[in-house]
């Protein structure tokens, strides 16, 4: 492309983003939150604010503890049905407001409750959490034309015994309904249904980019295998000393088998766009500091290789 046809492509582009607002006139269906008031709020990490956070659309709040969190599993269960896991990555579990002292709330918002298997059923209230009966999240995400999305999600967001889409809806509706930032009120007048929903979908793809733990762990010589277990500390060292920050390690079969890990935030901005800023664990890891951890290998046919795809992103 010549230099006058690029000047006059950004003229044209500049000119149509001046007439319009952020939302109308635009050929591309957006998903962005209006955070143009964000421009004068104070700029503070999430939990480190003195004073009062007056517009929590453009700081999380009171869930301004961020944690980006993952799985590791050996089968999904759903490989019948094409549901496999992505050879050389971790998955994508969520990306959860806890509150700053460690604690959490979940199902904020009933009127956005798209989960058809509420866990927990009900609040701890007893108030019972009402199943969704309407189409799947992942209709949602088609309306705005996302197939890239709903692609990187089928590979990387990938549920075990359940079908991901059903996951996708749990991780919205228990944990993105407490993100201040994803509330409807903060996209402005111009909402389009669902924009928050594939918003915050983006949004944890973004965090989630923020820690490879597969290769932060095998640039330690940590990787999958059945023959050799490791030591708590060896996998610990390896991703806090890459992170700058100790992050919760999850282990099932009495503290032996490496299943999850959960990165701590603070987010300066929002949890959309904003700067992550690592600190460390609230929660103790459950994994055996006496036992090997096993980071077993996974089933072959319960893989499948995906990174052309991540390539792209
Ligand atoms: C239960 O807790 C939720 C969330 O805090 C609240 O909205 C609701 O009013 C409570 N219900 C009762 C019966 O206390
Ligand atoms: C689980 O681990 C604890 C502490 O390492 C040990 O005392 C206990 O016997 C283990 N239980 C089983 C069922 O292996
Ligand atoms: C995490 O904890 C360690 C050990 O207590 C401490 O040295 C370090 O400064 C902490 N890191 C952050 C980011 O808070
Ligand atoms: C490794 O062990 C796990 C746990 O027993 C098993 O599920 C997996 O299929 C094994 N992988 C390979 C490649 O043998």
């Amino acid at each position: 492309m010549s230099k006058n046809s690029l000047a006059s492509l950004l003229l044209v582009f500049s000119t149509s983003c001046a007439a319009t607002s952020i939302h109308d006139g635009s050929a591309v269906i957006q998903s962005d939150p209006a955070l143009l008031s964000c421009a004068s709020a104070p700029l503070t990490y999430s939990c480190e604010n003195t004073g009062l956070i007056t517009n929590t659309c453009c700081t999380s709040t009171p869930g301004g503890l961020v944690l980006q969190t993952q799985f590791w599993d050996t089968y999904t269960g759903l490989e019948k049905k094409g549901q496999l896991l992505p050879k050389g990555s971790w998955t994508l579990h969520g990306l959860w407001p806890d509150n700053c002292d460690g604690s959490f709330e979940q199902y904020c918002d009933f009127s956005r409750q798209f989960d058809p298997d509420p866990s927990p059923a009900a609040l701890p209230n007893g108030t019972v959490i009402p199943p969704w009966k309407g189409p799947s999240i992942s209709t949602f995400i088609a309306e705005f034309g996302r197939t890239d999305l709903l692609n990187f999600m089928n590979a990387y967001w990938v549920s075990q015994g359940s079908p991901n889409a059903d996951f996708w809806a749990h991780e919205f509706a228990k944990h993105a309904t407490c993100l201040s930032t994803f509330d409807i009120a903060c996209y402005g007048r111009s909402y389009k249904k669902h924009e928050d929903v594939v918003n915050f979908f983006d949004a944890a793809i973004r965090a989630f980019h923020r820690y490879p733990t597969f290769d932060m762990l095998a640039a330690f010589g940590i990787i999958p295998s059945n023959k050799t277990g490791y030591d708590l500390t060896d996998i610990e060292t390896a991703l806090t000393s890459q992170t700058g920050a100790k992050p919760f390690l999850g282990c099932s079969k009495n503290g032996t088998v490496l299943a999850e890990v959960w990165y701590f935030n603070h987010v300066l901005g929002t949890p959309q766009y904003g700067n992550f800023k690592p600190v460390n664990s609230t929660t103790t890891t459950s994994c055996s500091s006496t036992s090997k951890i096993w980071y077993y290998e996974r089933t072959k046919t319960s893989e499948q290789e995906v990174r052309s795809g991540k390539s792209l992103l």
